[in-house]
């Protein structure tokens, strides 16, 4: 059989992702394995229609797809979700019609699930024939057992597609909705929110401002009585996607510091605002490339949250409730950056009029919580994914990010990991000798016992 592979990490030959397909070459050589380098050539193909044209028909030969990518900010890099974006715009999806395909990802399992359900959405939006994904942790190749499991799901891909199993569509089409958004102006007399001493910023990959995205922005930025800074990430020097080259794990610097702008824009403008409104539109099931490179280069700081106590809200163009994937990430951010959520506005239900309330409503809150320093407690969402990020810095790949671990060591994040949160082990040592006493435990009632704590509180009145 013919495999082919689209590699979705911009280090190319380099990807720690292509080992596995290197090492199931090695084991079952009898198919013809094709590594087609699309993140890393991606400035090529969007320009060379020659070069595109041989990847599609590299796709029409094979017998089978793999994805093999890395994951990017939860989910692929910018440069492969350009090469997914030149599919759709270069209408080549029949390329891929009714192709069996499978996933293989790479990473710390840090939010893994929502690159899946994306490649996965993305997989049926093209028709293709989905049979599995394998999530490996980056280093699960060095493992005797774990390499053997990668190999019995290869082998079972392989098969599926000898015998060509029956497939169906997880995902549902998305449906976009036909509706053109008229603001209202303001009328003289009516009230704007006063953003008093807090700095604004509108950041937004907009290109039309005629578009609902567009007229969404302006239509918020009317509701201050002041001008509202906005910076379109198109006009922001960008040369490139992360390239993954891991520099920055040692002290925070980029390579590319120095040669673009992308280090200034985030530390002069973005991390100075008090507020912070991202405004994009959806492109297939995220938002668009550009605004994925923005999260991307963002990862110069690893894994330390920048942009601690502020406030944050979405404007978004299409149709978001269909892709409750993207909410979860885009949730997931906020909380792992430990800034607060305050709210979406999308054009996907609703009149003109009712969108002009949410925008001034949202300007509201973002402002008054703003004023009241609100941070809302993290989710799973931002509870987990900071263990996940804390076990990786403390444990295996602390010598890869050493400034990380040097900023969880000063700010707390280790106060109670591994085992010395005195509190828990006080606590501990008194109870854990009763509770073995048949006697106590059998007579305590736990529901009684987890008040007791609370019920300090409920009726102190000093608290
Ligand atoms: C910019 C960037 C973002 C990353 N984001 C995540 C992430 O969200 N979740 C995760 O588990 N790993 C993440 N990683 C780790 C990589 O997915 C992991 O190291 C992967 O194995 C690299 O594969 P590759 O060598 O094929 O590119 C990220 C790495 C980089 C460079």
């Amino acid at each position: 059989m013919k495999i082919a592979i689209l590699n979705g990490s911009p280090k190319g030959d380099q990807s720690v992702t292509m080992q596995y397909i290197l090492y199931v070459k090695k084991k079952i050589p009898e198919h013809e394995y094709n590594i087609l380098n699309v993140a890393q050539q991606i400035k090529r193909l969007e320009k060379n229609d020659a070069a595109f044209q041989e990847i599609l028909d590299a796709i029409r030969d094979s017998d089978a797809v793999i994805w093999g990518f890395p994951l990017y900010v939860m989910v692929i890099a910018s440069q492969f979700k350009r090469f997914i974006e030149l599919i759709f715009e270069k209408k080549a999806t029949s390329y891929f019609n009714d192709k069996y395909t499978m996933l293989l990802l790479t990473s710390i399992h840090f939010f893994d699930h929502t690159a899946e359900n994306y490649m996965h959405g993305i997989c049926d939006d093209l028709g293709m024939k989905f049979v599995d994904f394998y999530s490996a942790d980056s280093w699960d190749l060095l493992y005797p057992k774990r390499r053997a499991m990668w190999l019995k799901i290869a082998e079972n891909f392989f098969e599926a597609v000898e015998k060509k199993i029956p497939t169906t569509r997880q995902f549902p089409p998305i449906h976009l909705r036909e509706f053109e958004y008229n603001p209202e102006k303001f009328k003289n007399g009516e009230k704007k929110v006063d953003p008093e001493d807090k700095k604004i910023l509108i950041i937004t990959d907009s290109i039309d401002d005629n578009k609902n995205l567009g007229k969404m922005i302006k239509k918020f930025q009317s509701c201050f009585s002041k001008n509202i800074e906005i910076i379109n990430i198109h006009d922001v020097d960008i040369l490139g996607g992360c390239i993954g080259c891991g520099k920055c794990g040692y002290n925070h610097e980029c390579s590319y510091t120095g040669k673009d702008g992308y280090q200034e824009f985030w530390e002069e403008s973005v991390m100075k605002a008090d507020v912070l409104i991202f405004a994009g539109t959806i492109k297939d099931r995220f938002l668009s490339s550009r605004w994925k490179m923005v999260y991307d280069r963002a990862f110069y700081n690893t894994h330390t949250p920048t942009l601690i106590g502020k406030q944050l809200g979405y404007i978004v163009s299409g149709p978001f409730s269909q892709i409750p994937n993207l909410k979860e990430m885009m949730q997931a951010h906020v909380e792992i950056q430990m800034s607060n959520l305050v709210g979406f506005v999308t054009d996907e239900y609703g009149d003109s009029a009712e969108i002009d309330a949410l925008l001034y409503d949202l300007a509201r809150r973002l402002i008054k919580f703003a004023q009241m320093n609100l941070i809302k407690p993290q989710t799973f969402l931002g509870v987990g994914g900071f263990k996940i990020f804390r076990d990786d810095v403390y444990g295996r790949n602390r010598f890869v990010f050493l400034a990380d671990h040097k900023w969880y060591e000063e700010h707390g994040v280790y106060d109670s990991f591994p085992q010395n949160d005195q509190r828990a082990i006080e606590m501990n040592k008194k109870l854990i000798p009763l509770i073995q006493i048949d006697k106590i435990r059998n007579k305590m009632d736990f529901r009684i016992e987890f008040l007791k704590p609370f019920k300090k509180v409920i009726t102190d009145p000093n608290k």
